[in-house]
């Protein structure tokens, strides 16, 4: 995996950081870094070594302050739609790739940037972040899945006032929303958030992406088909070594030892 000019990555392990490094613009999304993302993720998608990515933005003060403003003002609508395709296709592989992705935001996530971290698997928070989708004080609305994720996330009608007002919010009302599953003290945040990523990356590869997969693949379905997919699911487990292992260490009172990579069988 190659790094591009606005996007950084860097591997510890079967951690996979993935950095937005744009700070001049507060990482505002333009066709060239939706490339680069596309480019990285399908990278993802395709490196059975790896366990969970963080995807994160660079400089301190953003995660990604929305799609590029400045990119966008001269747009026909022929060339927003192709641009806000662009922007759903990222998001749609982020929220489709095969592992866990961590949103850990330190500073805005708006517009865009907001839509982007709702792509990730769940979004953890820095106490000085702020959130929200402004777009319609731009006489817009979002454009990357805003409108869809949102209400999902945090109910529609808190969604509806929130996209309607233009409303930007702290961590701590993100937090009770339902938005962001932790706040954490700056100081504290890069350990916390590798120390989550580690924590999911010590356990069972394929149980992880098994819950992954349920995970994503039941929100289009009804109970019924929903939960038949978790029980095939949970039962393919039981053919897998790490089935063995997880549950011979809890019998024997000993740490399980998982290995992600070549030992695993395909889900
Ligand atoms: N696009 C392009 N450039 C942006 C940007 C964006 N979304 N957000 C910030 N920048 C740029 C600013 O223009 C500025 O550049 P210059 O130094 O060259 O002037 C630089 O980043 C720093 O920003 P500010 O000086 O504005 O910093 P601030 O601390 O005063 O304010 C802020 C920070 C509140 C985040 C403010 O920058 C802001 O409101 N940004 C725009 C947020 C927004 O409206 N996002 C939604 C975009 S539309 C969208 O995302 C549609 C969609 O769904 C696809």
């Amino acid at each position: 995996m190659t790094n591009s000019e606005h996007v950084r990555m860097q591997r510890d392990g079967a951690v996979m950081t993935v950095t937005i490094d744009r700070p001049k613009a507060l990482n505002a999304l333009n066709a060239a870094v939706l490339d680069a993302l596309h480019a990285v993720f399908t990278d993802i998608q395709n490196d059975r070594e790896l366990a969970v990515v963080v995807l994160t933005g660079a400089g301190g003060k953003a995660f990604v302050a929305g799609a590029d403003i400045a990119e966008m003002v001269d747009l026909t609508p022929e060339g927003a739609h192709a641009f806000a395709l662009k922007g759903h296709a990222v998001c749609a592989l982020i929220s489709r790739v095969g592992i866990p992705v961590i949103a850990a935001v330190d500073g805005f996530a708006l517009g865009g940037g907001l839509e982007l971290a709702l792509a990730c698997d769940f979004i953890v928070a820095s106490d000085k972040s702020r959130f929200g989708q402004p777009e319609t004080k731009l006489g817009l609305i979002p454009g990357f899945g805003g409108c869809v994720r949102l209400p999902r996330r945090i109910g529609k009608a808190a969604a509806a006032q929130w996209i309607y007002s233009s409303d930007i919010i702290d961590a701590n009302t993100a937090l009770r929303m339902g938005l962001v599953t932790e706040v954490i003290s700056s100081e504290q945040f890069s350990s916390r958030v590798n120390a989550i990523a580690q924590a999911i990356a010590s356990r069972g590869p394929c149980a992880v992406r098994a819950a992954k997969r349920v995970l994503v693949e039941s929100e289009d379905l009804d109970m019924i088909s929903a939960c038949a997919l978790e029980a095939k699911a949970f039962s393919s487990l039981f053919a897998t070594p790490e089935m063995r292992e997880g549950t011979t260490a809890f019998l024997a009172k000993r740490e399980p030892v998982f290995c992600w990579g070549g030992s695993r069988t395909a889900l």
